[in-house]
């Protein structure tokens, strides 16, 4: 596995389980990586789906460990819930994740490369609707794919003129509609130079909201970490475990609030957070021709935001001491 590569890799087995007729019927391993729908499927017409990401590792000790799966189950029922889905029941979600797991073992990169198992969960409306309306059959599934970094060097970003998610909308929850709004913008940013975007609130356009596939933070010259209030972003659990990685492991003062735009000119660095860009920092954010560069004063390596990625990976890939419930051992039977 490369570790610069975050791409589809098939691997041997993915967890499926169905729901009909009001229920969950027992989900089982395949070996297909196919999917057959009707053209009609609530999916494919209405864009009825909600979805996960998730990383296992391998720690030096040579077991394999999942970082906060309960967090990934529980807001997977609330996507579920604002997509008008069946919700798939937490304790299966976290079976279903080891037996994804066990079963794809032998295709889990090694400790210390840089790499990871990436898990997929998500669920879909699968049978023919042509009004407008939820499905009333769903499939279930994860998948897995070996990955590698997501972001390789410093990021550049561009603030975006379109939005991707609306106010009461749906970007607290992860439903592929969020994304599909974001691919003509992602796009073009690539198009013109840039690695992401980065989006305002779609009310007011006065506040940094997020990236397509991150949350964001700041440090403040004080060495504050400062990250954004709102509800119309997705809560990263990256980024909750950051928050709690600064002020109870380096004992720095975090704070959480609606950061406008004109402030970031104040701010000494910045990165994105995310199960797949992990910590990674922002070189610079392009307003319209206005250039702010972050790590001005000192290089990357001696950052608070460098400590912070090397503390949280190393507790992600059981290196160090985690807090109670973050780490989920996976056994093979
Ligand atoms: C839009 C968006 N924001 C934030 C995140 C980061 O969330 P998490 O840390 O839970 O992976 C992701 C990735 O899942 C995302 O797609």
């Amino acid at each position: 596995m490369s570790d610069s590569a975050f791409a589809y890799h098939v691997s041997p087995y993915r967890y499926i389980a169905r729901y009909k007729n009001g229920v969950w019927e027992d989900g089982f391993l395949s070996d297909d990586p196919s999917i057959v729908l009707n053209e009609s499927a609530c999916v494919l017409q209405y864009a009825q789906n909600v979805f996960e990401g998730l990383k296992a590792r391998r720690t030096a000790d040579g077991k394999i460990i999942v970082f906060r799966p309960d967090r990934n189950a529980s807001r997977m029922t609330e996507s579920c819930m604002r997509m008008a889905m069946p919700v798939y029941p937490e304790d299966l979600f976290l079976k279903a994740v080891d037996d994804v797991v066990k079963a794809n073992a032998d295709v889990i990169p090694p400790y210390g490369d840089g790499s990871s198992f990436y898990l997929r969960p998500f669920m879909i409306g699968t049978d023919p609707v042509l009004g407008v309306k939820p499905a009333s059959e769903y499939e279930f599934r994860i998948f897995g794919s070996p990955v590698g970094r997501y972001f390789s060097s410093m990021i550049k970003l561009r603030i975006c003129d379109l939005d991707r998610v609306a106010p009461h909308g749906t970007g607290h929850v992860k439903a592929g509609l969020n994304y599909a709004m974001s691919l003509y913008a992602i796009t073009e940013a690539h198009a013109l130079g840039y690695d992401e975007n980065l989006y305002l609130d779609a009310a007011t356009r006065t506040y940094i909201e997020e990236t397509g596939g991150a949350n964001i933070f700041f440090i403040t010259k004080d060495n504050k970490l400062v990250t954004p209030d709102s509800g119309t972003i997705l809560p990263s659990i990256t980024r909750d475990s950051l928050l709690r990685v600064a002020a109870d492991y380096l004992g720095l003062e975090t704070e959480e609030r609606p950061i406008a735009l004109s402030e970031i000119a104040d701010f000494t660095e910045c990165g994105l957070c995310g199960t797949a860009a992990v910590i990674s920092p922002v070189g610079s954010i392009d307003d319209h021709g206005t250039v702010l560069s972050f790590f001005r004063n000192a290089p990357e390596e001696s950052s608070v935001t460098h400590m912070l990625r090397e503390v949280l990976t190393e507790i992600q890939q059981g290196d160090r001491p985690a807090p109670k419930g973050w780490i989920r051992e996976v056994c093979p039977d």
